[in-house]
């Protein structure tokens, strides 16, 4: 059993090792994209005033832990608190921690309350879904970032739209495509983080997945990267790739995939799109939006 988990084990780090080379030789170095994330947030136009309503506004879905933690942290550094930057997430002991290291932050515990969002921002400027997706001006001022596993999916059931059978992230890049359809002004990213150390894993429910999770991290550590590596990379694809408003497919470097591994079509996008928008309906129909349970404003 024990040398089945580690065949099975070395086999994963060599397909990830392979994959890693393969994909990113051509990528340039950590420190050159941090570098030029930062000249990217240094090039925005200086906010008239230090006043919340002057300076741009990030909102991170699931920016309590891993790679949105990551991206909110580079996002903070980089615009060196100059930004409101406002995390959506479950757990307030974690937000504190990070909420201690940064100049500006709102917390709002409950996902739902987007109206309260919006009704103090009058605009939001970059919307990060590290659990799962989006919605909002111009490119340059206003981008999505869907954090999940563009370049991973496969073909998708159309009798199956409800995934009672099995989930694919085809999913996402369609989505991506039909909001950008929707507000062709901006730049929408389904992107694939790659290998990243966070507690995506050892929070599973499930043990067996725990202990996996914890012997891969170990055995795999110089192919992964940290969440604010991570996050300097998805920044990458905002600052760097995603020039042009739209649907994007980034890799772990930033790096545009185009239509590498792409599973979807016209007729996937259609279909997706409009039981998407009849799921939604009924759901509003039948239960109103919750109000928040809890925030902490600095
Ligand atoms: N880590 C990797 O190597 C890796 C690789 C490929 C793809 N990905 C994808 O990248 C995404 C982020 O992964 P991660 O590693 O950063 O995960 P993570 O460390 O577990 O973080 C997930 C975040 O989502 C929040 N969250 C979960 N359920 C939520 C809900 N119902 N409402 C609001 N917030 C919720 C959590 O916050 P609260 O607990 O505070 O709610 C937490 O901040 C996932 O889609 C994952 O599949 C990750």
């Amino acid at each position: 059993m024990f040398l089945s988990v580690s065949v099975f084990l070395s086999l994963i780090v060599v397909v990830v090792a392979f994959y890693y080379t393969q994909t990113n030789s051509a990528m340039p170095s950590l420190a050159a994209i941090r570098a030029s994330n930062a000249a990217f947030f240094r090039s925005k136009p200086a906010p008239s005033s230090a006043v919340a309503a002057n300076v741009p506004t990030a909102v991170f879905v699931g920016g309590t832990s891993g790679i949105g933690e990551g991206m909110a942290l580079t996002y903070a550094e980089h615009t060196e608190g100059k930004s409101n930057i406002i995390i959506v997430g479950r757990n307030a002991a974690a937000a504190e921690r990070i909420f201690a290291s940064m100049p500006r932050l709102l917390l709002i515990s409950n996902p739902n309350s987007q109206g309260t969002i919006l009704s103090r921002y009058a605009k939001i400027n970059y919307l990060v879904m590290s659990p799962g997706y989006s919605t909002l001006a111009e490119r340059g001022e206003a981008a999505v970032v869907s954090v999940m596993a563009a370049g991973y999916g496969g073909k998708i059931d159309l009798n199956d739209l409800g995934l009672k059978k099995g989930y694919s992230p085809t999913y996402n890049d369609l989505m991506m495509e039909s909001f950008a359809e929707q507000a062709p002004n901006i730049t929408y990213i389904h992107a694939a983080p790659g290998f990243v150390r966070t507690s995506l894993g050892s929070s599973s429910p499930s043990p067996t997945l725990r202990v996996v999770s914890a012997l891969l991290v170990s055995l795999a550590r110089p192919l992964s990267v940290s969440q604010t590596e991570c996050g300097e990379y998805m920044w990458n694809a905002v600052a760097s790739t995603a020039t042009k408003p739209g649907a994007w497919r980034i890799g772990s470097k930033g790096e545009d995939l185009g239509m590498k591994r792409y599973f979807g079509g016209e007729e996937q996008r259609r279909r997706v799109w409009e039981h998407t928008v009849e799921v939604m309906r009924t759901a509003l129909a039948t239960s109103g939006p919750e109000t928040p349970k809890a925030e902490v404003q600095k």
